[in-house]
């Protein structure tokens, strides 16, 4: 059984967090591991559907997306979990909670987030549509110690997914991609 993790995946709405963990889950995926990964859309449509965005009820969403992050990653499961999780306090719980926990800070400007604009939220939240959007009108503490920064506003999604792989390979909890077959092995 492969060692658990928890890379935890913390950053502003558009900064890629799930284009990041979807990549990288696929990637495990094919090595063989076993992964689970948690988002913070799908999470919010089951588990935490009765909360909403005030510091309390972020606090309650992160505290219940830890419970099962370390259920899982106590027992050889490689978590993967994307969340804004904007305050610091939370995510230093689910640190000491779970098993192998890799802070990954996304990182990316209001700026460049607004410009993309994925969700059409940046939009709403600066036109004073949207109370309590990270960012914008909602604090986000960002990591004061993250074991990775991916700066995605300067770097390609799949210069982002090769840092996180290298990380995870080179501490041994992932194995190396199978290198694809040769001619010569044909
Ligand atoms: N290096 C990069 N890493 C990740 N995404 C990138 C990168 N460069 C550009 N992008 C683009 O940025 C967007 C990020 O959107 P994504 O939905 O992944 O953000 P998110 O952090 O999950 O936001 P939310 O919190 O709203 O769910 C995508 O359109 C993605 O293609
Ligand atoms: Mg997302």
């Amino acid at each position: 059984m492969t060692q658990g993790f928890t890379l935890w995946l913390t950053g502003l709405s558009g900064a890629g967090k799930t284009s990041i963990a979807v990549a990288v889950e696929h990637e495990l995926l094919a090595r063989g591991v076993r992964v689970e990964r948690l988002d913070g859309d799908t999470v919010r449509q089951g588990l935490s559907r009765d909360l909403g965005f005030s510091k309390a009820d972020r606090d309650k969403n992160i505290e219940r997306v830890t419970f099962v992050a370390r259920l899982l990653s106590r027992n050889g499961v490689a978590v993967i979990a994307a969340f804004i999780s904007p305050y610091r306090a939370a995510r230093d719980a689910a640190r000491r909670e779970t098993t192998g926990f890799i802070e990954v800070h996304v990182s990316a400007s209001v700026a460049v987030c607004a410009a993309r604009d994925t969700k059409g939220l940046y939009a709403k939240a600066l036109a004073g549509e949207i109370a309590d959007f990270t960012g914008v009108n909602d604090p986000y503490e960002a990591p004061l110690a993250p074991e990775l920064t991916l700066h995605t506003g300067e770097e390609t999604l799949a210069q982002s997914v090769a840092t996180v792989l290298a990380y995870l390979e080179d501490r041994g909890l992932i194995p190396a991609a199978q290198p694809a077959a040769s001619e010569d092995s044909l």
